[in-house]
């Protein structure tokens, strides 16, 4: 008997789904010792392994073998309270009935593109954005349409002109949009409150949904904008959080907050595919630590970050190349006029220094080309200085005879 051929099995929706670009091709494969500035991953001194160990002990002495049930232990309707607790903080009221907590803000998005999406429904994203949340939507349908952003977020205006000519031309209109308003991945920038608002006016005017991805929201270097989700009164917003950026991204901790009935259908299809375990642990972790506290600490010391990049590239890269200064979150989003990011990056993992290229963070890769993202979320300071002054060497000659840079004219973050 010879071997199955157990791909002819799957069903078409896969078919079509595994001729995208395989998950996370836009991942360097690093050698030992690169400095990591392609990683939106925590500062590894900032994870609290010794308070989630001391959590998980008091768990299991205080509830013994409850937490290890499907059904976990009452702690998981604590870190409920918790999280509603932290939303309201931000202007954001919603209910028990209102919020489901999901293994991070990556099943929440999953959720709601399964809930939402055909093959032929149009979803419409920010350009550039968040290249994982692109990998899920492509999964469920092909139809996505892409609206530019400037240092303000999303262009608003070009997304009315555009959703005007398709109702104009009778094609389909979004059924949502999918943004990144706070410290956007990859760009780092903010969507203006005006913007925010405006959004949600045309998100009523073309009656589509808000999917906002709120994964940095509160890692602001000073004042946090409101999420659009504290302006919604009709329900239009799909909130989506996450402890990942702010306590650690292997407890898988996010959630949806959004109208009941849309919670009651992502419920219909999460079962128990998330973690009762990890979610009481994480309840008592909260319980013992002084969250205000926690997160000025992580500002202070991701703005400290933040500048020792941007310093960096002020003196180490060639006048050129330019970036926005974010306000916040992880990242800092470059362009190098006229270099493919793509081609150079085996010469810099060879230097020792990684970054994610542009293209991935566009539905039309050819858009990204000259673009890259920095993280300084992961490396320390020291490794960061170095990284850019390796990056340096590598971009310099592309400039060779062009003026240096005017130290005046750099856009560097409020210290
Ligand atoms: C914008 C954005 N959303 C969601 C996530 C994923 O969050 P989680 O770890 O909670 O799935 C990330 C992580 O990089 C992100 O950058």
């Amino acid at each position: 008997m010879g071997k199955v051929n157990v791909e002819s099995f799957f069903s078409d929706n896969s078919k079509a789904a595994f001729k995208n670009d395989p998950p996370g091709a836009w991942m360097p494969k690093l050698p030992d010792g690169c400095i990591r500035l392609s990683s939106g991953y925590p500062d590894p001194e900032l994870v609290p392994a010794e308070e989630i160990k001391a959590a998980v002990a008091r768990l299991l002495d205080e509830e013994h073998d409850l937490p290890l049930h499907y059904l976990g232990s009452p702690r998981i309707t604590k870190l409920k309270q918790q999280i509603l607790n932290r939303l309201a903080e931000r202007g954001i009221i919603v209910s028990e009935e209102q919020l489901l907590i999901t293994s991070g803000a990556c099943q929440a998005i999953d959720l709601i593109a399964r809930i939402l999406l055909d093959e032929q429904t149009v979803v419409a994203v920010e350009s550039p954005t968040y290249m994982e949340a692109l990998e899920i939507f492509q999964n469920y349908t092909k139809q996505i349409i892409s609206i530019p952003m400037d240092d303000q977020g999303i262009q608003t205006t070009l997304l009315k002109e555009m959703l005007d000519e398709r109702k104009r031309k009778g094609l389909a209109l979004p059924r949502f949009l999918y943004t990144i308003p706070t410290y956007q991945n990859p760009t780092g920038t903010t969507m203006s409150t005006e913007r925010r608002q405006h959004l949600l006016k045309l998100s009523s005017e073309f009656d589509f949904l808000i999917l906002e991805d709120d994964a940095y929201g509160e890692l602001s270097f000073d004042e946090i904008p409101p999420p659009i989700k504290s302006f919604d009164e009709c329900g239009r917003v799909l909130h989506v959080g996450s402890l990942s950026k702010v306590v650690a991204p292997g407890m898988r901790i996010g959630w949806i907050a959004g109208d009941h009935a849309f919670i009651k259908a992502s419920e219909w299809f999460k079962k128990d595919l998330d973690h009762p375990f990890s979610q009481s642990t994480m309840a008592v972790y909260l319980e013992n630590t002084h969250f205000e506290k926690r997160l000025l600490l992580l500002k202070e010391l991701y703005r400290a970050k933040c500048a020792a990049l941007i310093g960096a590239m002020e003196q180490y890269l060639p006048a050129p190349v330019s970036w926005l200064a974010p306000a916040g979150g992880y990242f800092v989003w470059v362009r190098i006029p006229g270099v493919d990011t793509s081609d150079l990056l085996p010469q810099a993992l060879i230097e020792g220094v990684s970054y994610v290229p542009g293209k991935y963070f566009f539905l039309n890769q050819s858009d990204g080309t000259e673009f890259l993202r920095l993280s300084f979320s992961y490396a320390d300071e020291e490794e960061i200085i170095d990284g850019i002054q390796k990056l340096g060497k590598l971009i310099t000659p592309f400039f060779n005879g062009l003026p240096d840079r005017d130290m005046k004219d750099t856009n560097a973050p409020a210290p």
